[in-house]
């Protein structure tokens, strides 16, 4: 029953237990994961049970008599029941208040279709839609043909290179407090709030804790402070968001401001003159992952408090012709050099946890139809384009049609868009495209950053890239990349007195044996993995990047194909690529 709670409660409040893909506390570690599978590959929350609690709610929503009061006091009772949480009243409570009058107001427009919320909430599982027709939707293709493909050419020995920082997942945490209870047994941890410590090992670390807490400020700041000694040579920042804390049940749009804005002012103190490209990440907004669609103008529905303010905060990096497409939906395009072009996507518009993508799930705020235009115009610009957004696409997370129409734009577009960059999974890993015609061309390749949150049982940790430079023909393609990380075990016991050691977990090409990191040797490496054990082991460990804990439990068997899967699904609708790896691993003897 625990692995089925989770999933209950996304049903029921519509939200969030797995944020990130960050699993409520007694969940094993190999199904801490955004798809949670039973060994024979289905998911543990049964079709069902899912259908029961959506229409519970419904009939809840609809009975006009019922208050506010008694939906949340139901929930509550349900959440009770069920015992997820040491506190319901609040973390339940806390989100159904938070998130009803967005949910109310969905509800009432008739435009939910509750017999499609279990299929998309659980898409992978096959709950099946009890209305597909209306979620279909297509982006026209571009009318102008698509150039032939060259094979891009590696740049000769000593060509310019740009160091790219990438900054994700920081989830700052105000109240962080050391010593305070990290066994809370609520989403998040490590506060005055969190109850008594019953057993001297339950006490928060002082640089952080592995258990469900996030970052002290103390920390970020030495983070970012010996970023800047160590990279003085960092020509641009990226910054895939999610900056606040997991407290999903007691957010508020002010503390969110707040907290975006004492991050970005620091970032700029000690990155004086360096651009940065951020993107909204699922928990900027409040309540947590909800992004309404533009059309939706009330001001207590609407997300353009978030828009507005992120325009404000980006402008002092950006330039301000963004400012049009950010306050529309939280995406916009800048050119970076000449040559090089980078498009912010707010992926959000495509995550299943966001109550608006049952309201509107057909491209909200036309994202994918402007990067449509916008890979258009850099093609005959001759510009290549680097894509940058918070939740990569193709998990469970992030709705099947949208998945599948973003492949076949970057299909079309493979001779344009240089690399993608993404973070939420707080893990350091990365997907290939493959070709939507053949399959088995590996087209792109999406690169995810580790978080530099320990949330949970993760080392904090962060990346550089070296990209292809200026000059005449240059490819703005990813030449190698660095995992720096923070050993947590070991700062927290060296203690307060003595400064955290940072350093270079490993380079992709050296690691991995790589000659280069196009998407022909991306794909290489999977299939190595898929054969070479010591080398998955090796991805393995630099994916929770080597905290200790996660290293000793190791990985085989579903963990392993899991992994795997994730590398080659970029539309988790299309499970042909995983059926093969399950194929392959389960009917060797050794697994
Ligand atoms: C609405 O809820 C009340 C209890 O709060 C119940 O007595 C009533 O029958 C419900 N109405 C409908 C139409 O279900
Ligand atoms: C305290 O924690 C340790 C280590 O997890 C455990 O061995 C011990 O039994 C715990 N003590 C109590 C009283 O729970
Ligand atoms: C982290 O530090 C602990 C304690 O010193 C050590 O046992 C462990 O091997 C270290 N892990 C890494 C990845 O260096």
């Amino acid at each position: 029953m625990m692995r089925c709670l989770p999933f209950l409660f996304v049903a029921l409040v519509g939200s969030f237990t797995l944020l990130n893909g960050a699993p409520a506390p007694a969940l094993p570690e190999e199904l801490d994961d955004a798809e949670f599978y039973t060994e024979d590959g289905k998911n543990v929350v049964t079709c069902a049970l899912c259908a029961t609690v959506v229409e519970d709610v419904m009939i809840l929503l609809q009975n006009g008599t019922v208050t506010d009061e008694q939906i949340i006091d139901y929930i509550i009772d349900t959440c009770a029941k069920l015992n997820v949480f040491t506190n319901p009243d609040q973390v339940c409570g806390g989100l159904t208040a938070i998130a009803l009058p967005t949910i109310r107001y969905i509800f009432s427009t008739g435009v939910v279709i509750p017999g499609n919320i279990c299929g998309m909430l659980l898409q992978g599982q096959e709950c099946g839609l009890s209305d597909p027709e209306p979620l279909e939707w297509a982006i026209a293709p571009s009318s102008n043909p698509k150039p032939p493909f060259n094979e891009p050419s590696q740049p000769p020995p000593d060509s310019p290179t740009i160091k790219v920082l990438h900054l994700a997942d920081i989830h700052y945490d105000p109240e962080y407090l050391a010593g305070a209870n990290a066994m809370c047994g609520d989403p998040l941890c490590c506060r005055a709030t969190s109850g008594e410590v019953v057993n001297a090992t339950d006490a928060a670390g002082y640089w952080g804790d592995y258990r469900t807490c996030d970052m002290p400020w103390y920390l970020i700041e030495d983070a970012v402070s010996q970023m800047a000694t160590r990279h003085p040579d960092v020509g641009y920042i990226i910054w895939t968001g999610d900056l606040t804390p997991h407290d999903v049940w007691s957010t508020a749009k002010e503390e969110n401001i707040y907290i975006i804005d004492r991050l970005m002012t620091l970032i700029a103190q000690y990155f004086p003159g360096v651009p940065v490209y951020p993107t909204l990440g699922n928990h900027e907004s409040h309540p947590v992952n909800t992004f309404s669609p533009p059309e939706i103008t009330d001001p207590e529905l609407s997300t353009s408090w978030l828009y507005d303010e992120a325009d404000r905060q980006w402008a002092r990096w950006l330039p301000a012709e963004v400012s049009s497409t950010i306050r529309y939906g939280g995406f916009y395009t800048a050119l970076v050099q000449p040559g090089l072009r980078i498009v912010s996507m707010n992926m959000n518009y495509c995550y299943t946890l966001n109550y608006w993508t049952y309201y509107k799930s057909q491209d909200p705020a036309s994202s994918l139809l402007w990067l449509n235009q916008i890979l258009e115009e850099a093609e005959l610009n001759g510009e290549k384009v680097h894509i940058l957004s918070h939740i990569p696409p193709g998990n469970g997370d992030c709705w099947t049609i949208f998945s599948r129409e973003f492949s076949k734009i970057i299909n079309r577009f493979e001779s344009t868009v240089a690399a993608q960059f993404y973070g939420h999974t707080h893990k350091d890993e990365y997907k290939v495209f493959y070709d939507t015609v053949e399959l088995t061309r590996p087209v792109n390749v999406a690169f995810i950053a580790p978080s530099l949150t320990t949330y949970s049982k993760l080392n904090p940790g962060y990346r550089t890239y070296t990209v292809d430079g200026q000059r005449p023909g240059s490819t703005w393609s990813v030449l190698d990349f660095s995992t720096f990380i923070m050993n947590l075990t070991e700062a927290n016991q060296r203690g307060s007195e003595a400064a955290p050691v940072w350093s270079e977990l490993y380079q992709a090409k050296q690691e991995y044996g790589l000659t280069d990191l196009t998407p022909q040797s991306m794909d290489m490496l999977f299939q190595r993995m898929l054969t070479d054990d010591a080398l998955f082991q090796l991805y393995f460990k630099n994916h929770h990047k080597k905290a200790d804990e996660v290293v000793a439990e190791g990985c085989t068997n579903r963990c392993k194909s899991n992994l795997l899967c994730r590398i080659v699904t970029t539309d988790i609708a299309d499970q042909s690529k995983c059926e093969n790896i399950r194929h392959q691993l389960f009917s060797h003897p050794e697994f």
